[in-house]
C-alpha cells in the first residue's frame, strides 16, 4: 500500500482513474484498510492482564521471550474496526445473490448456525474422553445415517474434511479392494468435463488418468468408454449431475459396462443437491460417493474448502473404508480405531485425519436435514432445479446455451461467449458484473466449452432476487454484445480494480516484511 505524505494509505488506482485522491484514501463507504501491521505496535494491547511473570522469575525454564515477537498489537475498537472493515470489502451471501456455478453458495440457515454454536458441540474437544461426547457422536451417526439413507448406499465414512479428499477416500478404498484380490490395475478414466480434483485425486493416488471425451449432448460418449475399458482399468470417477449442469442418464449402463470390465465406479457427488430425494446414487451402480456437505446441507463455505466431505459406500467396498468410525455399540457410541477394530475392520485402508471429524459442519448439516424433513429436501433439489432452469430460459435469447436445446438443465445453466464482439471476454463479462453489484458466475469452467460461464442460482433464491439478476447480467451481456470497450477496464466501481491476476498466482505476496531493509536482512 502507498502512503500519502500525512502517512494516510492511499489509492493511485482511484487517483489514475480521474477523481482527485481523498486525503484518507477513502471513497464514502468504500474505506481502505491498511495491514494490521501497519496499523498496530508493539506497545498496544487489547487486554489488560498483569505482566505475566516478573523479571527473573524462571517458570519457563529459561523459555522466557527475551525480545519483541514483532506482532502488532490493537486495542479492541481498533481491532473490530480492522476486521468490519475488511468484511465490507468482501461479497457474501448474505449481501446478494451469489452465482458460482459447482461451488453452489446458497443461504446457511441461522437456525443451523445457531444449533452449531450450542456449547455441547462447539466447545468440546476432539481429544475428551469417549464417554463425554456421546451425545456428539450420536449426532455423526445419525447424519450418517440419514446420508446413507438419501443416496442408498451402504455405509459412510464421516472423516474426509472436503470434497477433494473425500475423492482421496473413495480411491484408496477402490485401490485396497483392487489389491486384496491381488488386481493391480493401473489406470481411472476421468470424463473430460471432470472437475479438476477428479483426475489430481487419480494422479495422486499414482493412477494413470486417461480421459473419457463428452458426446455432442455434454454427456459421457458411452461408446468412447466401451472401447476403452479393460483389465488395466481400476476405476471411473464421473460427476453426475456433471458439471455441465446435465444429469448423465447412462448411469446404470455405464456402471454395468464398468462393473464388467472388472472395475469400479467413483461419483463425484458434489452435486448431490440436484437430485436429493429423487435419485439414489447406490440404484446406479456407484462403488463410492463423495457428499460435499456444503453444498447439499448447507453449510458454510470457508477457508478453501467445506470442512466435510463425507463418503457413502457400497457393500462391496465397505470394509476398506477408512477408520476412524463411530459406531453404536448397545446404549453406547464407540470410535473404532485400528487398536479396537477387530477383524470385521481389518481390511479398511488406514487413517486419513488425525481425529474423527469436524463437529461444527456436522452439526448444522444434520440441522439443516432435519428442519427439512424428506420431503423438505426432495423439494430443495426441485427448487434448485428450477431456478436454474429459469435462468437458462430467461438468458438463452441473448447468451448462447451450448446443450440448451438437448433439454432442461439441472442445476446450473452453462453459457458460453459466443457473439461477444471482437476483443470482449468472460472475464470482461465478469468484471462488468462486478459494477452491478454481484459476485461474478463460475468462468472458464467446464473446459469444454469455449468461455464458459456457469451459473447456479440455488433453490434459496426468489423470483425477483433472479429477475434482478438476470436483468443484471442481460445488461453486461448486451454491452459485451455491442462492443463497449469500456468493459475492459471494469470494475469502476470495486475497492480494487483489475488485478493482475498472472502476478497474484505466479509471485503471490504472502509476508508482511516491515521495510525493504527488514527483508534483506532475513
Ligand atoms: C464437481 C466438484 N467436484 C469436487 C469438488 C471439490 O470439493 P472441495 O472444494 O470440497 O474439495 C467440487 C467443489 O465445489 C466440485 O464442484
Amino acid at each position: 500500500m502507498t502512503m500519502n505524505k500525512e502517512g494516510r494509505p492511499t489509492r493511485p488506482e482511484v487517483a489514475a482513474a480521474g477523481p482527485a485522491p481523498t486525503f484518507t484514501g477513502n471513497r464514502a463507504l468504500m474505506l481502505e484498510e491498511p495491514l494490521l501491521f501497519e496499523i498496530g505496535d508493539g506497545e498496544t494491547t487489547g487486554v489488560d492482564f498483569d505482566p505475566a511473570s516478573p523479571a527473573g522469575d524462571d517458570r519457563l525454564g529459561g523459555l522466557r521471550r527475551n525480545r519483541p515477537i514483532g506482532l502488532a498489537g490493537l486495542s479492541e475498537p481498533q481491532t473490530v474496526r480492522h476486521y468490519t472493515r475488511l468484511s465490507r470489502q468482501n461479497y457474501a451471501i448474505d449481501l446478494g445473490l451469489f452465482p458460482l456455478g459447482s461451488c453452489t453458495m446458497k443461504h446457511n440457515p441461522r437456525l443451523c448456525e445457531r444449533m452449531a454454536r450450542l456449547p455441547g458441540f462447539a466447545d468440546i474437544h476432539p481429544m475428551q474422553p469417549v464417554d463425554t461426547v456421546q451425545g456428539a457422536l450420536e449426532l455423526i451417526v445419525e447424519l450418517g445415517r440419514w446420508l446413507v439413507t438419501l443416496t442408498g448406499m451402504h455405509s459412510v465414512a464421516m472423516s474426509p474434511k472436503a470434497g477433494a479428499h473425500g475423492e482421496l477416500c473413495g480411491l484408496l478404498a477402490i485401490r485396497a479392494a483392487l489389491e486384496a484380490r491381488g488386481d493391480a490395475r493401473q489406470v481411472v478414466l476421468v470424463p473430460e468435463s471432470a472437475h479438476g480434483t477428479n483426475p489430481a485425486t487419480a494422479a495422486f493416488v499414482r493412477y494413470r488418468v486417461e480421459s473419457i471425451p463428452a458426446n455432442a449432448r455434454g454427456r459421457v460418449d458411452l461408446e468412447a468408454l466401451r472401447s476403452r475399458l479393460g483389465p488395466d482399468v481400476a476405476a471411473v470417477m464421473i460427476t453426475n449431475p456433471n458439471t455441465c449442469g446435465l444429469f448423465e442418464p447412462d448411469m446404470v449402463a455405464i456402471s454395468d459396462l464398468v462393473h464388467a470390465a472388472g472395475g469400479l465406479v467413483y461419483c463425484d457427488g458434489a452435486n448431490f443437491n440436484a437430485i436429493v430425494g429423487r435419485v439414489r446414487p447406490g440404484d446406479l451402480g456407484i462403488d463410492a460417493m463423495h457428499i460435499n456437505l456444503h453444498k447439499t446441507f448447507s453449510t458454510p463455505h470457508g477457508g478453501g474448502g467445506p470442512g466435510a466431505g463425507p463418503v457413502v459406500f457400497s457393500e462391496a467396498l465397505t470394509p476398506f473404508a477408512p477408520l476412524p468410525f463411530v459406531e453404536r455399540q448397545g446404549d453406547h457410541y464407540a470410535l473404532v480405531e485400528e487398536e479396537n477394530a477387530g477383524e470385521h475392520h481389518g481390511s479398511s485402508f488406514g487413517r486419513m485425519v488425525a481425529f474423527h471429524g469436524q463437529m461444527g459442519m456436522f452439526s448444522r448439516a444434520l440441522a439443516y436435514i432435519l428442519s427439512h424433513g424428506a420431503d423438505g429436501l426432495r423439494q430443495v433439489s426441485g427448487d434448485a432445479v428450477l431456478n436454474a432452469n429459469y435462468v437458462l430460459r430467461r438468458l438463452e435469447d441473448v447468451l448462447d446455451a451450448p446443450f440448451g436445446a438437448s433439454g432442461p438443465c439441472m442445476h446450473e445453466a452453462l453459457f458460453s461467449d459466443k457473439g461477444f464482439a471482437e476483443g470482449l471476454s468472460t472475464l470482461d463479462l465478469a468484471k462488468g458484473l462486478i459494477d452491478e453489484g454481484y459476485h461474478p458466475m463460475t468462468m472458464y469452467f467446464p473446459l469444454v466449452v469455449h468461455g464458459a460461464m456457469l451459473v447456479e442460482p440455488t433453490e434459496t433464491e426468489s423470483k425477483a432476487a433472479l429477475d434482478e439478476f438476470i436483468g443484471a447480467l442481460r445488461s453486461v451481456v448486451e454491452r459485451a454484445k455491442a462492443g463497449d470497450e469500456s468493459l475492459k477496464a471494469a470494475p469502476f466501481h470495486a475497492p480494487r480494480r483489475r488485478l493482475d491476476e498472472t502476478q497474484a498466482a505466479r509471485k503471490p505476496v504472502l509476508v508482511w516484511k516491515e521495510s525493504p531493509a527488514a527483508e534483506a536482512a532475513e
